[in-house]
């Protein structure tokens, strides 16, 4: 069986995009495909975050993979640092695969580090990319289902296994990014020029997963539109081009036929009832979350983290024998 893994930052607020580019395409592959999802902490504290709040983050994360639709019976579910081998083989990437050229073309490292001062960026931030290639490889990882903001990095765990391989032997499968069409990136509702983004300074660029009713219904009357009136899909209107797919994807109506609905119609009352849509899918998703206890999360990471241990353990032995550290 093909294995997949992914895996979403416990930091912010989980977004539309964060579903539609990722999450969606998850729970459809748990069924064909040895599935592992991760939260990925260790990431998170490559920027700035408060400890009470990253762990309530945590147990809420998997509250929402579960919500949404990933089965801990199927797919295993598990907390990044609670398998330790995920930092040992980014350190050994870091030493025997990963060169300086590769990371300064990390255009994901230029737009975080520029919103800051990149001088004040942590190490760790720069690094980011090549602990991601350490979570996919550790698990003979097939096909990593991501949004477009991340087949970058894909990319380098492609160029890190290879180059690994070539040194050293078979080590690593080389891992193919999967995206999809229309969710792979899910634009801003303030800016759709700029993607959806859980770090956006105003609330109103994205549609959280926990949004409520009204948040929501006020969000998408508040979208930046295009000029003109007609609800068409079209270059020309990068705004209503991403309302339609979000319209699209959450309904499972085809584009040309939402357009035909609205002929005649204007901008309002596609908005409004794309709130209905949006709102329609995130009622039932909310209701399951709340039933989720935290001790139940706590099992189920608990189980995650042994199952993942085993698989990452035997890598990790593989790959110390490889490099001279068995003697
Ligand atoms: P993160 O937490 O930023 O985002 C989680 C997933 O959501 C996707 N995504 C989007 N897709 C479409 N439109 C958007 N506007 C949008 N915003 C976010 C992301 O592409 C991602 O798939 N480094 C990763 C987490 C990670 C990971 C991994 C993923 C760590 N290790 C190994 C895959 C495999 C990240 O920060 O995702």
């Amino acid at each position: 069986m093909k294995k997949t893994f992914s895996g979403v930052q416990p930091s912010g607020d989980l977004h539309l995009g964060n579903y539609l580019g990722a999450i969606r395409n998850w729970v459809r592959m748990q069924d064909e495909y040895d599935a592992t999802f991760c939260v990925v902490d260790l990431h998170a504290i490559t920027v700035e975050q408060n400890p009470d709040e990253l762990r309530r983050r945590i147990l809420d994360v998997t509250k929402m993979y579960i919500a949404l639709g990933i089965d801990p019976d199927k797919s295993t579910i598990f907390v990044q640092s609670d398998v330790v081998e995920h930092t040992e083989l980014c350190w050994i990437l870091n030493c025997v695969s990963a060169r300086m050229g590769d990371m300064e073309k990390m255009t994901q490292f230029k737009d975080k580090s520029a919103r800051g001062s990149a001088q004040r960026a942590s190490v760790g931030l720069f690094d980011y990319p090549v602990l991601m290639a350490a979570d996919i490889l550790l698990y003979d990882t097939n096909v990593v289902p991501v949004g477009e903001d991340q087949v970058q990095h894909v990319e380098l765990a492609r160029t890190l296994a290879r180059r690994f391989n070539k040194k050293f032997g078979d080590t690593f499968i080389v891992p193919q990014p999967k995206l999809t069409k229309e969710g792979k990136r899910i634009m801003g509702l303030d800016d759709p020029i700029k993607k959806m983004s859980k770090s956006a300074t105003s609330k109103d660029n994205y549609i959280a997963l926990m949004d409520d009713v009204e948040v929501v219904r006020k969000k998408i009357r508040k979208a930046v539109t295009d000029s003109g009136s007609e609800v068409i899909y079209s270059d020309n209107k990068p705004a209503l081009q991403n309302l339609i797919n979000i319209y699209s994807l959450l309904s499972g109506k085809e584009i040309a036929d939402i357009e035909n609905d609205y002929i005649g119609k204007g901008y309002g009352d596609f908005k409004s009832d794309l709130a209905d849509v949006v709102i329609a899918f995130l009622k039932p998703f909310q209701e399951k979350f709340a039933k989720i206890s935290d001790d139940e999360v706590k099992q189920i990471l608990k189980n995650g983290a042994k199952t993942a241990k085993i698989r990452a353990q035997e890598k990790m032995k593989l790959v110390k024998e490889k490099i001279g550290f068995v003697i």
